[in-house]
């Protein structure tokens, strides 16, 4: 369900595998619906999303469409016994995202969720290299995702907060949260602090693709932010420092990145052009030191991740597998990211770091 990027990602996912059909897709713009129902020989093709659930034959829904509506599917499709791939954020808030859990768990059906990013070869290189004690224990981190001009479609569902739930913070920074958790191993959020600003977009500046032409949320005015900062206390005394924009002054190129300081190392991760397929990916390390004395800094060579291919992959391997495995694919993760995000935002509100 849903036409637009996101949506076209999880088809083609789908397309490249022969043992998945595309049996039936929603969305609400009848050209493209009538040409990707055509390209991807969907029998079914219905503009709402309530009459898609009903279609037989299926035994797996995607979720691609604006965030508020990402609950009411996914808890609509489990209770039918249908599988779900549901788009990051899960849903616009912790409270709504979990309903989506409970759903899951009381269906014992999959509700996996897409985090793309984490699955970028850059990031994975980055993972491993935490995960082999090469740079000794990390203590600190930052993680950002800054654009200068990329407010998606600006005045669309997007900008809306009752449709989307946030801004950048919500939209691309849960990408920065969970590739960064992912990377130093899942440590536990303990308390966040952080400051949002809404300073370009509400005078109509830094949109990435001129107006909307979305048909949902359409002229929406612009109630997010477009600048957030968080300061996330880890469990064991670390830190993971957030920092995501849609529109701010800076240069042009956007730009998303990730450092980790380690007691025996440091690396650095910078994607210019994001979301570039490769970033560099550097190493500080004293560890050996070389002939001269010098510090063994190096480069680390990486390639390209598969990203949504490997989330789809991954998702009906779960689904066509052993199904005691399913409860392990409930969404969880995702809801605790959502509790990270409510919680940087309740800080943002009312001043002060809030403890999770
Ligand atoms: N993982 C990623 O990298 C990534 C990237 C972009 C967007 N997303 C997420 O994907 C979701 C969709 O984003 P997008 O950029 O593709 O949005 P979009 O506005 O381009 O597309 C939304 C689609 O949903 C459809 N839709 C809206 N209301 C509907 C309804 N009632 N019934 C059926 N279809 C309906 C629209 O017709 C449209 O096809 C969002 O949750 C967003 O956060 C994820």
């Amino acid at each position: 369900m849903g036409l637009g990027w996101a949506g076209q990602q999880h088809l083609e996912a789908y397309a490249a595998r022969p043992d998945v059909q595309v049996v039936a897709l929603a969305g609400l713009e009848a050209d493209l619906l009538a040409s990707l129902g055509t390209a991807h020989g969907a029998r079914h093709l219905v503009a709402r999303w309530q009459d898609l659930l009903d279609v037989e034959g299926l035994q797996a829904v995607s979720i691609a469409v604006p965030t508020a509506l990402h609950a009411p599917i996914a808890v609509a499709a489990l209770q039918r016994g249908l599988h779900v791939l549901c788009e990051k954020p899960i849903a616009r808030d912790a409270p709504e995202a979990a309903t989506m859990v409970e759903a899951a768990r009381t269906a014992g059906r999959v509700l996996d969720v897409v985090f793309n990013h984490r699955q970028r070869g850059d990031v994975q290189a980055l993972r491993q290299l935490v995960a082999s004690g090469e740079l000794g224990r990390p203590y600190a981190a930052r993680a950002w995702w800054l654009r200068r001009r990329g407010i998606p479609m600006l005045g669309s569902w997007f900008t809306n907060a009752e449709a989307s739930g946030g801004g950048p913070l919500v939209d691309i920074g849960v990408h920065c949260l969970d590739w960064a958790l992912h990377v130093l191993g899942e440590p536990r959020v303990v308390a966040a602090s952080a400051v949002t600003f809404s300073e370009l977009g509400p005078r109509g500046l830094g949109g990435s693709r001129g107006g909307s032409k979305s048909l949902t949320g359409a002229a929406s005015a612009y109630e997010v932010e477009d600048l957030a900062h968080a300061f996330l206390r880890l469990e064991g005394g670390g830190l993971l420092q957030l920092e995501t924009s849609w529109a701010m002054f800076r240069e042009t190129e956007d730009q998303l990145g990730m450092t980790v300081t380690g007691t025996d190392g440091g690396a650095e991760l910078v994607v210019r052009g994001a979301p570039a397929p490769v970033g560099d990916l550097r190493v500080f390390t004293d560890s050996p030191l070389t002939a001269d004395g010098e510090a063994a800094d190096r480069t680390v060579p990486v390639r390209p991740g598969r990203g949504h291919a490997a989330v789809v992959d991954a998702f009906v391997g779960v689904v066509r597998g052993d199904p005691s495995a399913w409860k392990d694919h409930d969404g969880s993760l995702a809801l605790d990211r959502a509790r990270v995000i409510d919680a940087c935002y309740a800080s943002a509100r009312q001043n002060r770091e809030v403890v999770l």
